[in-house]
């Protein structure tokens, strides 16, 4: 196919309200767990991105029946025509949540053969976490040319200590723990919003689920479970994230709705301090931007920290705030890619290990940009908008992978931003 590109005039100052979509983690994370249910689910408010196009490709190879409308963000998934437990290498490689096919597939079908998982490339992504987890309820794993392949003849609940606080771990820990027999206790579990999320999933299908959203998860397994009603799965905190970054970073006026405030507070603290003005309603937000920004720092950390997948979008803005930021990076070794892209554009920044010291210009240039992960792709976007000229920014895909109509949502607020292909 030949390579896509999105131009994006800069300078244009975005002003409106715009609609977020469903999340993308939870996505694909309630999807796979769809196959624990004996009668049929129906997920709504899916986002309509490349990881969901995956996700529905993985459960049709496997066999389930899947009816996906893509522009209702609805999904029915029959887990009950499943004639498989084998994910092939093409389409694990394609994300990295293609691991929970593992925790669901074994739950349900006591086996699950999985090649380790792809996915964006920002640093070492191991899954020894998930895996120890699992043993710890009894399953047989051993990892053979690069596939996982899990065993069980019936697993038992158990207590599972994470090492580090791992999101994908703790999802993992949670699927496979639904039919063990008694309890599984995650400790140091993960808190984000999307954790939350798969647990109430759960919870609609008939599991107990006690504790998602603290450090410590309780899941008393069943033997079997139903989907009894529609599911709709939470706004997506990056993409709001997102949005709300590229509307201070044009001084603009945009109020993003269908939101979840409280699960913007690390953010919505920052931009305040740079010197936006926030404003919060029950389900939406509203960021407006008219003076100079102040450069500000951060550190990433797990929820309800600032979470790492903004750091890059956030780090972008930055690049053009008075003074100096600093911005350590405590999740991923290697999420400062995009910086190096936008010192083509003009951006004063070094880079020591897991710290990247933000000198401030008062403006960036447009330049041919290449996007090396999704939000790399979203942080060259935020640069576009704010350069002056024409902006290109490759490897368009990665952007399609989580963001859904990016450029559509960013027009209808003013930005000028097309696609061309070749
Ligand atoms: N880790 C291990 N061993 C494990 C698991 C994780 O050492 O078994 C380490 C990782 O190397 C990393 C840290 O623990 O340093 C955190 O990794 P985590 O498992 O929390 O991340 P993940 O599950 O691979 C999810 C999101 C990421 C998001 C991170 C952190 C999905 C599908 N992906 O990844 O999202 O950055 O949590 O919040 O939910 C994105 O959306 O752009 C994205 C990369």
């Amino acid at each position: 196919m030949p390579e896509e590109r999105m131009l994006i005039v800069g300078g244009r100052r975005l002003e409106g309200v715009v609609h977020v979509s469903g999340a993308k983690n939870s996505a694909v994370a309630v999807i796979p767990a769809a196959i624990l249910s004996q009668t049929p689910c129906v997920i709504e408010n899916l986002p309509n991105i490349e990881d969901v196009n995956v996700s529905v490709e993985t459960l049709r190879y496997l066999g389930a029946t899947v009816e996906w409308n893509p522009l209702e963000g609805t999904m029915m998934v029959d887990a009950s025509t499943i004639t498989k437990t084998e994910v092939p290498l093409e389409l694990s490689r394609k994300m990295r949540a293609s691991s929970y096919y593992i925790g669901a597939l074994l739950a349900r079908f006591g086996e699950a053969r999985v090649p380790l998982p792809g996915g964006c490339d920002i640093g070492r992504r191991p899954i020894d976490q998930h895996i120890k987890g699992m043993r710890a309820l009894g399953a047989k794993i051993e990892t053979s040319h690069g596939t996982v392949i899990a065993k069980s003849d019936g697993l038992l609940g158990s207590d599972v200590f994470m090492d580090m606080v791992t999101v994908g771990g703790t999802i993992n820990v949670m699927l496979a723990a639904t039919h063990a027999r008694g309890v599984t206790t995650i400790y140091n579990a993960a808190k984000e919003p999307h954790i939350v999320d798969l647990a109430n999933f759960l919870g609609s299908m008939g599991c107990r689920v006690k504790g998602a959203g603290t450090d410590t998860i309780r899941i008393r397994g069943a033997e079997s479970l139903s989907a009894r009603r529609p599911y709709a799965i939470i706004p997506d905190q990056i993409e709001t994230g997102t949005l709300m970054i590229a509307s201070a970073a044009t001084h603009g006026d945009v109020t993003i709705t269908g939101c979840i405030p409280t699960h913007m507070e690390a953010l919505t603290a920052k931009l305040l301090e740079m010197g936006a003005r926030v404003d919060e309603k029950d389900d939406a937000i509203r960021v407006r931007s008219l003076g100079e920004h102040r450069s500000v720092s951060f550190k990433t950390q797990v929820y309800p920290g600032f979470p790492t997948d903004l750091q890059q979008p956030m780090s972008a803005l930055l690049c053009t705030c008075i003074g100096t930021s600093r911005v350590v990076e405590n999740i991923f070794e290697s999420r400062f890619r995009h910086l190096a892209e936008m010192e083509r554009m003009g951006a004063n920044v070094r880079v020591y290990e897991q710290t990247a010291v933000i000198e401030g210009v008062p403006q960036l240039h447009a330049a041919a940009v290449e996007a090396s992960d999704l939000r790399a792709g979203a942080a060259l976007v935020i640069a576009g908008l704010m350069a002056q000229g024409t902006t290109e920014i490759y490897n368009t895909h990665y952007i399609d992978r989580g963001y859904e109509h990016l450029e559509e949502k960013l027009n209808s607020l003013g930005a000028e931003i097309s696609r061309i292909r070749g």
